[in-house]
């Protein structure tokens, strides 16, 4: 017999009494460091409930652990655990959890720049969330319909797309709305962009789909044998290039010739400070073009929210999975989403964030324009510089040296050979990034 509020079996087969059997797994529990110093114990008259047992097998094994020093009683408040265990001598050696370099202030091309001075909306949309009871069943995994029709409106309006509420679903991020379509495509390898974005490789990859390398310096011109292509046309990441109307028109030309999907990776247009926004190429041809979205770069990476708008004749497959297997957003985050849309949060931040962006592109094209080429143009939070790999790698590591963590260009390319840095100035200060600059130009002079 197993216990549901601790992990103990008793065995009536055993010679063993089952007080004996019971305080000798809970010791093991502590020493194995299942439960640590703090920990509350459930009551003896909860435990000998749950275990089927008398109060006076479960009141015996405290009474033991506790003269032999493990737990202690705490008048009024219950039974917790007094003394920290160790890990077993025969333990494996755990690799540390933590990434080495997070440390360093990371000048990314992902983390965008969140306002301090917007926690007020956060508070109103999480006290919305708190005072709400969550729904009693598994929800839509479509996602919350409010949302979807807060959604909707937001696409017509920001990206000129036009769809029903019923055709946007809610994904926890780019790389989740890509799972889904890639669950419900034909069989085929994946294009994906080289260089290109790291995430998406490897969830094609993990796909067990093989990746095809779409060189980003070329317009798309043959998709023959795939049964998809990964594409950022609003800013090529991390090139940064915008894709002119005529690739759009031949990328489309070359799916619909193959039967390929374009999976639109629509991640930061809302971060174009120099001219408007280019309409999504999904606004084309709905058919052909599956549209994913993102409050990654809008809002935060940390909330893991995201929205799909698949061609028509995938919808039905990737919502039938869905429904099987309650891979859905979670309901608390979709509701501070559609607080956040309603209050107006999500423009004013998208408002701020361009401001500040605007700002900083510049500064960090000054800086090292004399040293390095721009690789597209500046838009959303980072910039790619092209420049020999001795030089990048130098510069790199001058930066880490500082404190300061910059990728390489090259970590993004696959077969295509292209070599520089990726500068991210979304998820730092000003100063940290005047200071990074200085040491990447001081590297680079
Ligand atoms: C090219 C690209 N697409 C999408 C995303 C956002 O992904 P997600 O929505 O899974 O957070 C990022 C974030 O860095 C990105 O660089």
């Amino acid at each position: 017999m197993a216990g549901a509020t601790l992990p103990v079996r008793l065995d009536r087969a055993q010679p063993v009494p089952l007080g004996v059997q019971l305080s000798a797994g809970i010791r093991d529990l502590v020493v194995r460091g299942t439960l640590v110093r703090g920990d509350r114990l459930p009551s003896t008259r909860a435990l000998a409930a749950d275990l089927g047992v008398a109060r006076s097998v479960t009141e015996q094994a405290y009474d033991q652990l506790i003269a032999e020093g493990w737990l202690e009683s705490r008048r009024g408040s219950g039974t917790f655990v007094a003394s920290a265990g160790h890990a077993p001598l025969d333990a494996p050696r755990k690799a540390p959890l933590t990434d080495p370099r997070a440390d360093l202030v990371s000048l990314d091309a992902g983390t965008p720049w969140i306002d301090p001075r917007h926690g007020a909306g956060w508070r109103r949309a999480w006290r919305e969330v708190a005072a709400a009871r969550p729904p009693r069943g598994y929800d839509d995994p479509r996602g919350l319909p409010e949302l979807r029709e807060a959604l909707a409106r937001h696409l017509a309006r920001t990206r000129g797309l036009v769809v029903d509420p019923d055709e946007v679903l809610v994904t926890n991020g780019t790389t989740d709305a890509l799972r889904h379509v890639l669950t419900a495509l034909g069989p085929g390898d994946v294009g994906v962009e080289d260089p290109g974005y790291r995430a998406a490789v490897e969830t094609v990859r993990v796909a067990g789909r093989g990746v095809r390398d779409l060189p980003a310096t070329a317009p798309v011109t043959d998709l023959t044998g795939l049964a998809a292509a990964y594409l950022t046309p609003a800013h090529q990441h991390p090139l940064g290039r915008v894709m002119p109307a005529a690739d759009r028109l031949g990328a489309l030309a070359a799916a619909r010739e193959s039967g390929a999907v374009l999976l639109e990776d629509d991640y930061d247009s809302e971060f174009r400070y120099d001219v408007a926004p280019v309409p999504a190429l999904a606004t084309l041809d709905r058919d052909r073009v599956a549209y994913l979205g993102t409050a990654s770069k809008s809002v935060a990476p940390s909330l893991r929210l995201g929205w799909l708008v698949p061609p028509p004749s995938l919808l039905g497959a990737i919502d039938a999975r869905r429904r099987v297997t309650h891979d859905a957003t979670p309901w608390p985050v979709q509701r501070a989403f559609v607080a956040l849309l309603r209050e107006g949060y999500v423009d004013k931040v998208v408002r701020t964030a361009r401001r500040v962006y605007a700002e900083r592109a510049p500064r960090v094209v000054a800086a090292l324009s004399p040293y390095a080429e721009l690789a597209g143009a500046p838009a959303g939070m980072y910039s790619t510089w092209l420049l020999p790999e001795a030089d990048a790698r130098r510069a790199r590591d001058a930066a880490a040296r500082a404190g300061f963590r910059v990728n390489l260009l090259a970590d993004y390319c696959r077969s295509a050979s292209l070599t520089g840095l990726v500068v991210g100035f979304g998820g730092v200060t000003d100063d940290e990034l005047d200071a990074a600059l200085a040491v990447l130009v001081g590297a680079l002079r």
